[in-house]
C-alpha cells in the first residue's frame, strides 16, 4: 500500500509532442521533450497517487511506478485519456499538435517529373484539454492545463483558462532568450480562479513538486 498525500488517488499526465502523420514515412511533428510532464508524473507519484501517464513520442526517459501509455497521434492521445477515465485530476502537459492531415495517404508522395510541388491539405485536431473540462460527466475534479506564452503572459493564460474551462493554467514564459524551451528550469504562474501566483524561476523537478504538492493539497 502507498502512503502519501496523494494515496488512493488517480492521476493523468499528458506529456510529450504528438506525431501527425503526412504519409507511411514522414510527420509533423514539436520540439517538446516531455521533460516537465514527466518530473511531474514522478512527483506526483512520489506523493503516493496512482499515475496514468499517457505520453506522445517523447525523448524524456519514461517515468518509473507509474502506468504509462505510448501513443502516436492527437486522436491517439485523446482515445488514451477517456480510456483512463476516471480519475481525481488530470494534468495536461503535452505539446498536442493542432493540425493533422486532412486525409492520410496509404503510399509515399514521390516527386514528379514536372516538379509539382505537393498541397498538404489540415484538419483540426481535437483540443483534449478542452474536451475534458467540458465533460458534464466523469470530469476530474482538478484539471489543469499548461499555457506557452511569449508575452502577457498572465493575460494570456488567464483568458486561455476561461476558453478551455479547465480549473488551473499553469503558464510559462517560452521567449526564446527565457532558455526554457528544452531546458531544465522553467518559470512559471499559476492561474486560478483566484487569480495569478508567480513562482521564482527553477528546476522543472522543483515546479513539478510544487505542483504535485498544491494538488495534494487542492484534492485533500
Ligand atoms: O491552446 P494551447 O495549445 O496553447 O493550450 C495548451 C494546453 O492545452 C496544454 O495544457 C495542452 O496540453 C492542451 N491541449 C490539448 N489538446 C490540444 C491542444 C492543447 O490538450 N489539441
Amino acid at each position: 500500500l502507498t502512503a502519501g498525500p496523494l494515496a488512493g488517488r488517480h492521476v493523468l499526465v499528458t506529456s510529450g509532442p504528438t506525431h501527425e502523420p503526412i504519409d507511411p514515412v514522414r510527420y509533423i511533428a514539436n520540439r517538446s521533450s516531455g521533460a516537465q510532464g514527466t518530473a511531474l508524473a514522478r512527483a506526483l507519484a512520489a506523493l503516493g497517487a496512482s499515475v496514468t501517464f499517457i505520453t506522445g513520442p517523447a525523448a524524456a526517459k519514461r517515468p518509473e511506478g507509474v502506468r504509462v501509455v505510448e501513443v502516436e497521434t492527437a486522436r491517439q492521445m485523446l482515445d488514451a485519456v477517456t480510456a483512463a477515465l476516471p480519475a481525481d485530476a488530470a494534468v495536461f502537459a503535452a505539446a498536442v499538435a493542432d493540425w493533422r492531415m486532412a486525409s492520410e495517404r496509404p503510399s509515399k508522395m514521390k516527386k514528379t517529373a514536372d516538379g509539382a510541388l505537393p498541397v498538404l491539405e489540415f484538419a483540426e485536431n481535437p483540443d483534449i484539454l478542452a474536451t475534458v473540462s467540458k465533460l458534464t460527466e466523469g470530469r476530474p475534479r482538478l484539471v489543469v492545463g499548461f499555457a506557452a506564452e511569449t508575452d502577457d503572459v498572465t493575460a494570456h493564460a488567464t483568458a486561455k483558462r476561461a476558453r478551455k474551462g479547465c480549473d488551473w493554467i499553469l503558464a510559462n514564459d517560452v521567449r526564446p532568450e527565457t532558455g526554457i524551451m528544452g531546458g531544465t528550469e522553467n518559470a512559471v504562474t499559476l492561474i486560478t480562479a483566484e487569480g495569478a501566483e508567480t513562482w521564482p524561476r527553477m528546476a522543472k523537478d522543483m515546479v513539478a513538486r510544487r505542483l504535485a504538492q498544491r494538488i495534494a493539497e487542492e484534492l485533500a
